[in-house]
């Protein structure tokens, strides 16, 4: 089969390193990919919101099945656009993709199928705003309801903050929607779970927990994440089964009864309290660095996967995981997530030699005169897999070592949680 495959991140690269793997594969496209995806497949240059020109590729390049890697498209209506055209698709409907489109969407599926999650209130203006602060506890959480590319999340310690933040939202600081969802601040474990969905069944697609904030002990600012392991040991069997009971058959559920099943990666963002699971968001899409650490654990033919759940035949589909562990470590240009450097040098990358469980993959990079620099702030993922986080970890950082960049960072303490515990 030829695949195309949408998105330009280590998330992306990942994705097609296991496409590439695939004894279904003959050829891969990119749209656009970056350096690291070019040495498996072909990268195609091109704004993956103009959807009629990404239509007119994957015809020229006879392409059979699509994978949809970010969340923009999806949200935007990429898998409509595609199926009403022909192409096979992998990915959520638009309607589908409200789940992370929308955070009102996804409350009001959590409030009327009784699913846990953060107390909330869906505002449309100034004055829902002041009523709601007049009796709440603080902290409270202030949410733009649209897509806001990770920056439309703000915990706020004291009610002008909430005031400040919501104005922000209502004069249309993110485009997407005026909206503004208020939360009640949950305080707990976060973890990640994730699932592959055809309309009919599901199946489960790994663990991993992140690490947001940009500095070492969890400080500093938000970003799209420094660093991800797998699994995540705080999901227990016992707490699997409460998540999947409470959270996701419900929502499937309410989609199929809405005659809009629910059709390719689920991420379950959450928050665990006690031991009991409440959900804080769905993201329509696999996580990325999320996904630069499951798929290394994925045995299943990932091709053979994607192509019987776009033809709702998951049922009958094995997919079976290894049991080794898995780390990712985000090396940043100096500066993220505010302003750094691009078009950093990155050639040392083809000097390092690394062993069959270690993996470079690119994130921010692209070609610049035959010369692979850095086109983003997250710009390399160093992963590999073994049996203890504390040896991945230490392989990761003399991987670090040995590219001697300069003008990058990363997070030491990546996995501190399952590694401190020793
Ligand atoms: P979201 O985009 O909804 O996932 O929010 C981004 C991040 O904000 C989450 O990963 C949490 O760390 C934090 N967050 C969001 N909602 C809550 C909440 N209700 N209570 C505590 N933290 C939250
Ligand atoms: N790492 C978080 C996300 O992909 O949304």
């Amino acid at each position: 089969m030829n695949i195309g495959l949408i998105g330009s991140g280590g998330r992306e690269h990942a994705l097609c390193k296991k496409i590439y793997e695939s004894k279904i594969t003959k050829k891969i496209f990119c749209f656009p990919g970056n350096a690291g995806t070019s040495k498996l497949a072909t990268n195609i240059e091109i704004n993956i919101l103009d959807f009629k020109k990404v239509l007119l590729f994957i015809k020229f390049f006879k392409i059979d099945l699509v994978i949809v890697g970010p969340e923009e498209p999806l949200v935007k209506g990429i898998v409509d656009f595609l199926k009403k055209n022909n192409v096979k698709v992998f990915g959520p409907s638009k309607y589908a993709s409200k789940l992370e489109g929308s955070k009102a969407f996804m409350k009001m599926i959590c409030a009327q199928n009784n699913i846990p999650t953060a107390k909330f209130k869906i505002c449309n203006n100034k004055k829902q705003i002041n009523n709601f602060l007049d009796n709440c506890k603080l902290p409270i959480v202030v949410k733009a309801d649209g897509l806001a590319a990770g920056k439309g999340v703000t915990i706020c310690g004291n009610k002008n903050h909430v005031i400040k933040k919501s104005t922000e939202i209502f004069n249309g600081k993110f485009k997407s929607s005026k909206k503004v969802v208020l939360e009640e601040f949950l305080t707990g474990e976060e973890a990640s779970y994730f699932l592959i969905v055809d309309n009919y069944t599901f199946k489960f697609f790994g663990t991993a927990q992140d690490h947001k904030r940009v500095h070492e002990n969890d400080k500093g600012a938000n970003t799209g994440g420094m660093g991800a392991y797998s699994p995540a040991p705080i999901i227990t069997k016992e707490l699997e089964k409460k998540i999947i009971l409470k959270i996701v058959k419900p929502t499937l559920k309410a989609l199929q009864k809405r005659g809009e099943p629910y059709n390719g990666f689920l991420y379950v963002g959450l928050m665990i309290t006690k031991n009991e699971p409440y959900l804080i968001e769905y993201n329509i899409r696999m996580g990325d660095p999320e996904c630069q650490v499951i798929l290394p654990r994925l045995k299943t033919d990932i091709v053979k996967i994607f192509k019987n759940t776009t033809l709702n035949k998951l049922k009958k589909t094995p997919v079976v995981w290894d049991k080794q562990k898995s780390m990712t470590i985000v090396l940043c240009a100096r500066g993220y997530p505010g302003p750094y450097k691009k078009n950093l040098r990155l050639s040392k990358i083809n000097n390092i030699k690394l062993s069959r469980k270690d993996f470079i993959y690119h994130a921010g990079t692209k070609f610049l005169k035959n010369e692979i620099r850095s086109n983003g702030g997250r710009v390399l993922n160093i992963s590999s897999v073994g049996n203890s986080f504390y040896k991945i970890r230490k392989k990761i950082i003399s991987i670090i070592k040995r590219l001697k960049f300069s003008e990058f960072f990363y997070r030491k303490d990546i996995g501190w949680r399952v590694i401190n515990k020793r």
